[in-house]
C-alpha cells in the first residue's frame, strides 16, 4: 500500500486547478477534525479541509466514537458555508455519493450506501460521513478504512470493510475533495433533490427488505423504497409509505 504521509503541497498538486478551492490543513493529531473545524466556523473559509493522520477522539454519527488509525485510515472533514437559502437537508446523501462515485471512478469494487451516511464494500462498512452545523456552516466529517485498523473491536470488525485499491493517499484526498465540489456545487444550485437519481444508483437496499431502528421507538419493517427529495428514507410498510427523517434512527437488513 502507498504510504506517503498527507501533505498539503501533494494534495493541492494532485488537485490541479481545483486547489484553489480549498484550504488544507494537515496535522499529525487532533480530538476530532469535526470538533477542530466546527469550532472555527465562524472565522475559516468555505474550502477549509482539515486532516489528521491521527483523532484521538473521533466522533462517528449517533455519538459513537470513529475507530481509526494512522495509515490505516483517511480523516477529514471540509467546512462548507451553504449558499444562502440553501436547507442541509440530504447533505449526508450527497456527501456520500461524492465518496462513493470518486471510489468507483478509482477502481474500487462494491462500493454502494447505505442510508443515511454509510460508504459499504460489498455490504459491509468502509466509510462514514458526519455532517454538523453551524448556523449557516456545514463541517462534512469523512472517515474512510483504507485498512482495516488493527484495533477494531470485534463487533466492529465483523462487519468492516477496507479499499481495495493502491493509492497514495494524497491523490485519494484530492479525488475526494473534487468530488465533493463537483457534488456540493449541485447542491447549492439543486439541493439533494438534484442528486437523489445518482444516490437511488447506489442504494445498497433498494427494493429490499429493512428494519429501521432507533433508540427512542419501536423499530420499524417494510420495503426500502428509495428516498424522497429532501433525502428523507422512504420506507413501504404494510399500512403506508413512511419517510423516515435521518435523526437518531439507523438502518438495518430486515
Ligand atoms: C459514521 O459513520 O458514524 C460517521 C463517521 C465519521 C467519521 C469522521 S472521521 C473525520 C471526522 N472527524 C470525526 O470526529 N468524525 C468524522
Amino acid at each position: 500500500m502507498s504510504d506517503c504521509p498527507c501533505s498539503p503541497a501533494a494534495i493541492a498538486a494532485a488537485l490541479g486547478p481545483l486547489a484553489a478551492r480549498f484550504d488544507v490543513e494537515v496535522v499529525a493529531e487532533c480530538a476530532s477534525t469535526n470538533s477542530q473545524l466546527l469550532a472555527r466556523a465562524g472565522s475559516s473559509p468555505s474550502g477549509a479541509v482539515l486532516v489528521a493522520e491521527r483523532q484521538s477522539a473521533g466522533r462517528g454519527r449517533l455519538g459513537r466514537p470513529w475507530h481509526a488509525e494512522a495509515d490505516a485510515s483517511l480523516t477529514f472533514s471540509l467546512l462548507h458555508k451553504l449558499p444562502r437559502g440553501t436547507a442541509p437537508n440530504g447533505l449526508s446523501l450527497a456527501a456520500g455519493v461524492a465518496i462513493a462515485e470518486a471510489l468507483r471512478a478509482l477502481g474500487t469494487r462494491g462500493v454502494m450506501l447505505k442510508w443515511p451516511n454509510d460508504i459499504l464494500r460489498n455490504g459491509k462498512k468502509m466509510g462514514g460521513v458526519l455532517i454538523e452545523l453551524a448556523s449557516s456552516s456545514a463541517v462534512i466529517g469523512i472517515g474512510l478504512n483504507r485498512r482495516l485498523p488493527a484495533g477494531l473491536p470485534d463487533e466492529v470488525k465483523e462487519n468492516a470493510a477496507a479499499l481495495d485499491i493502491d493509492i497514495d493517499r494524497n491523490r485519494l484526498l484530492a479525488e475526494l475533495l473534487g468530488a465533493l465540489h463537483g457534488v456540493l456545487d449541485t447542491f447549492g444550485s439543486g439541493g439533494f433533490a438534484a442528486l437523489r437519481d445518482r444516490w437511488s444508483a447506489l442504494n445498497a437496499y433498494a427494493g429490499a427488505p429493512v428494519r429501521v431502528i432507533s433508540e427512542f421507538a419501536v423499530p420499524v419493517e417494510g420495503i426500502c423504497m428509495g428516498v424522497d427529495v429532501d433525502g428523507a428514507l422512504l420506507l413501504e410498510t404494510p399500512v403506508c409509505v413512511q419517510r423516515i427523517m435521518s435523526g437518531d434512527v439507523s438502518l438495518r437488513p430486515a
